[in-house]
Formats: structure tokens, C-alpha cells, sequence
């Protein structure tokens, strides 16, 4: 990737929990995964579940082979901002 990451906090991070407007943490790297939903084998609402989270526990409790980093490729918006910690 050439663009330069933004940093992004997890209190933006919670805004976009929206079926059509819809981000996504896992490990580290936040993902626009608005597109990507459609294309999601578990169906939107599992996907949603994560939608505006950190979803890294979620996605490794389900799948944690799933190679997101390439299949997200695309969507690869910036870093997780780590602040204090958040109950989901
Ligand atoms: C399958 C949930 C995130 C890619 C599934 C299935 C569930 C699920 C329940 C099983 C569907 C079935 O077998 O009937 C979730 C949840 C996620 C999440 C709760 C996060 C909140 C992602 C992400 C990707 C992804 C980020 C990739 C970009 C896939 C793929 C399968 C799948 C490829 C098929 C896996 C296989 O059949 O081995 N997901 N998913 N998922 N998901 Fe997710």
C-alpha cells in the first residue's frame, strides 16, 4: 500500500456501525467493510456484529484461518488507535 495510514480511534471507529456505512478493526488495521458485506459467506447480520468494533475476538473466535488481510485488501482504510479499553 502506498497511501499513508490514518490513525483512527476507536470513539470514530463506533460511528460507523452502520449497515451501509460499516468499519471494522482486526488485529490492528480498521477495514471499510460496507462492500464487502454482500460478499460475507456468514451473512451480513454475523458480519454486523462487529460492525464499528474491534472485532479481532470475534473474528478469531469464528475463523481466525480467514485470510482478511488479502480478501480486505481493498478496503484497508488505517490503524487502530489504541486508547483505553472499551466494553463491546
Ligand atoms: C464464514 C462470522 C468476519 C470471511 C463465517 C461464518 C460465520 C462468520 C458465523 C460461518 C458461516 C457458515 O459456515 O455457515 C463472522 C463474524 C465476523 C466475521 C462474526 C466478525 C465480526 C469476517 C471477515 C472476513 C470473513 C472480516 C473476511 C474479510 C469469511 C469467510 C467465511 C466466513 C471466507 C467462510 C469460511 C469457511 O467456510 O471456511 N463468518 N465473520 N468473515 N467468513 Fe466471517
Amino acid at each position: 500500500g502506498s497511501a499513508r495510514m490514518l490513525r483512527i480511534t476507536t470513539e470514530e471507529l463506533a460511528k460507523h456501525n452502520k449497515r451501509e456505512d460499516a468499519w471494522m478493526a482486526i488485529r490492528g488495521f480498521v477495514y471499510n467493510v460496507t462492500t464487502y458485506l454482500d460478499y460475507h459467506p456468514g451473512g451480513v447480520p454475523e458480519l454486523m456484529r462487529g460492525a464499528g468494533k474491534d472485532a479481532t475476538l470475534l473474528f478469531e473466535e469464528v475463523h481466525r484461518w480467514v485470510n482478511f488481510e488479502s480478501m480486505l485488501g481493498a478496503c484497508l482504510i488505517g490503524k487502530l488507535e489504541q486508547g483505553p479499553p472499551i466494553n463491546n
